[in-house]
């Protein structure tokens, strides 16, 4: 894509423009909103900014009516008073658990406002446009002239490659972005990452500014013992920690794709 072209889609696409179209209109952030989100970061920023925050977490059948305790991010999301609901994966796959809750609190005069999950909507995509631009500023900073051509990401939900793909399209970096998917499979994330695309009124095809590969192996959250042997290799060799949800599986996608396609 020439530069030109990307420059003027940049200035079409503006954050402001965006909000001010519905459902994205700005009383949704008024002070009383009560955010369903799926996430602690979530829970977090929505105390900072005085929010009551339901999290939906999805778990085996057996435990559905145990309380979970502390595993995972549960402690942070207990310290800021997170109201937890818990439903079974497959009772998840058959009701809209959001929507009822959102339902039921917009009932109890509340003003909810429903965060899908990984926030990956339109809206969400955004956070990921401007970490492109502060990337691009850091690097105009500090990288003495070190420029990188490729970009490589996990993708569970889609709204980071949506994000990252659409910043480094139109910004001046021009990065490539390659995904490696922890879940589902690539063409269920191209249709996906299409609409949050379309949602921007990009004009963008979304299989022109990413590459996606399926790194799913056993399935989500389930590793293989290579998988888990590499995240310990790469630990121990550099310090660096991934996480084997996703940036470890992705990163061991990474390093078989380039075996075997050097
Ligand atoms: C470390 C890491 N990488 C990538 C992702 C995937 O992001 P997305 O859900 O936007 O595809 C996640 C999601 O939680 C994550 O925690």
């Amino acid at each position: 894509m020439e530069t030109n072209d990307s420059t003027s889609k940049a200035k079409a696409l503006s954050f402001d423009d965006f909000l001010s179209k519905k459902p994205y209109s700005p009383p949704s952030w008024a002070s009383h909103l009560k955010p369903v989100a799926s996430k602690a970061t979530t829970a977090v920023a929505a105390k900072y900014l005085n929010l009551d925050s339901y999290l939906i977490l999805r778990t085996s059948k057996l435990l559905v009516g145990k309380d979970p305790g502390l595993t995972g991010n549960l402690l942070v999301e207990r310290f800021v008073g997170a109201h937890i609901h818990l439903i079974s994966k497959e009772e998840y796959a058959k009701i809209a658990l959001t929507n009822v809750l959102k339902e039921q609190l917009i009932k109890e005069g509340r003003r909810p406002y429903v965060i899908p999950v990984g926030g990956s909507n339109s809206l969400g995509t955004w956070g990921y446009i401007e970490a492109m631009r502060e990337i691009e500023e850091q690097l105009q900073i500090t990288s003495n002239g070190v420029k990188f051509d490729d970009i490589v990401v996990a993708c569970g939900s889609g709204g980071t490659i949506a994000g990252l793909s659409l910043g480094s399209w139109l910004g001046a970096l021009k990065a490539k972005v390659h995904a490696f998917c922890v879940c589902d499979d690539p063409d269920y994330f191209y249709d996906f990452v299409q609409d949050l695309i379309d949602g921007l009124q990009a004009g963008v095809n979304a299989r022109d500014i990413f590459s996606i590969i399926n790194a799913k192996g056993l399935g989500y959250a389930m590793n293989t013992s290579e998988e888990l042997k590499f995240v310990m290799e790469v630990a121990a060799a550099t310090g660096v920690v991934l996480d084997p949800v996703y940036s470890g599986k992705a990163a061991y996608g990474m390093m078989k794709d380039m075996a075997e396609n050097p």
